[in-house]
């Protein structure tokens, strides 16, 4: 079996390190503090927050707000795994009390309760506010705190330009519930818990969540390649190199190492070939994110491409012909927001993903 694992949350063998990120996250919510979690993509939140969880005596619900459409589509979601707090019997008494019956039926394939809600839109705000409700009645009934975890939670202003103040309107008053609000579009996350403007303004304490350390992430890749009877030393250092130690891209490209491994020595050679099978399998993604692009963007990730790296200085719009700082500026903030680019520091910046930025010089050589 591939002992690397990329895309969705892993665990166990396939998780490392975060162990200080881990302890502050326990310990913020056994304090009932509120956490709003920050990183650029893939870096590791969703697994980070499952495994804090998974470690404590405590009851939690996830739920993901980017698979969410519209406000009922969140009461339903939301009262759905409510249900899974509490014996169904007990809740019952709950959901009678509830201004607007949701609908109830047993699903015998999956042996669990539907509850839907299709109120008139009169109703429509008492549904999501009674639905968010749900966690703090079912807590203070189990006399025990439980945890919600709201995962792309920057997807809120999507669903409804009205949720933020009324989630906020309910959450507030809330002594047993600790939320997680996890979020990947930075500059629209500290939108919502920087301005004070804004609803959430201050309502969790916030954490940026880094990169992992070579040093674990090239004990990690060691051990992986270990459990599956191959040495890694010769080429652990050209893999994080290539990767710049971000998880995902390190699983993604050992995974296809240990593909392309089966057929052949374990060479040096063999990461080139990784790569290449792994821009070839995205050719259709990395094209279309691509033709999205328009032409000071493409200037700036040609640049980057190219080596560059001061995106903002006279130097690099000279040598790229954009045609201003603004214009520049601009096209910058679009491709952060984006998650094309990222910022390493101030006067830094580079391509997200680092096998787009193969694809890119491939195919401009
Ligand atoms: N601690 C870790 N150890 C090893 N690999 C990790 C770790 N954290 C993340 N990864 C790798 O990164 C991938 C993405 O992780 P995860 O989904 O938790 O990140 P995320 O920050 O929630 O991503 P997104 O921005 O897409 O929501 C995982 O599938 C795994 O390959
Ligand atoms: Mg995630």
């Amino acid at each position: 079996m591939n002992p690397f694992r990329f895309g969705a949350i892993v665990e166990g063998e396939h998780f490392t390190n975060r162990r200080q990120e881990i302890k502050e996250l326990v310990s913020d919510i056994e304090s009932g503090q509120n956490v709003v979690l920050i990183s650029q993509r893939r870096y590791g939140k969703s697994s980070m927050v499952n495994k804090a969880l998974a470690g404590m005596d405590i009851k939690s619900i996830r739920l993901d707000l980017e698979i969410i459409s519209d406000e009922i589509d969140l009461a339903n979601a939301y009262v759905k795994k409510a249900l899974a707090l509490s014996p169904f019997e007990k809740l019952k008494t709950y959901l009678k009390s509830l201004k607007i019956q949701p609908a109830m039926e047993y699903n015998p394939a999956t042996g669990e309760m539907n509850v839907s809600f299709s109120p008139t839109a009169a109703d429509k705000s008492s549904v999501i506010a009674e639905s968010l409700e749900l966690p703090e009645v079912i807590a203070k009934k189990q006399n025990r705190r439980i945890v919600v975890v709201f995962d792309e939670f920057q997807e809120i202003r999507r669903i409804s330009p009205n949720l933020e103040k009324k989630m906020r309107g309910v959450f507030q008053a809330h002594q047993n519930v600790s939320y997680i609000f996890i979020g990947s579009q930075e500059s629209m996350i500290r939108d919502i818990f920087q301005e004070k403007k804004n609803p959430f303004y201050k309502f969790g304490r916030q954490k940026v969540l880094g990169g992992i350390p070579e040093k674990e992430m090239e004990d990690f890749v060691l051990k992986r390649f270990a459990s599956a009877g191959i040495n890694a030393v010769g080429i652990v250092k050209d893999i994080l190199a290539f990767t710049g130690c971000h998880p995902y891209y390190t699983q993604q490209l050992c995974h296809e190492l240990y593909i392309t491994h089966e057929k052949g020595l374990f060479r040096r050679e063999l990461i080139k070939e990784a790569i290449g099978n792994i821009v070839i399998q995205h050719n259709a993604d990395y094209k279309r994110w691509w033709n999205g692009l328009d032409n000071t963007e493409r200037k700036i990730v040609i640049g980057l491409a190219a080596g560059g790296s001061a995106v903002t200085s006279q130097q690099f719009i000279q040598k790229y012909g954009i045609k201003t700082v603004s214009t520049s500026g601009s096209a910058i903030g679009r491709l952060i927001d984006k998650g094309i680019i990222v910022r390493r520091d101030k006067n830094a910046h580079e391509i997200e993903d680092p096998f787009w930025k193969e694809w890119i010089i491939s195919n401009r050589n």
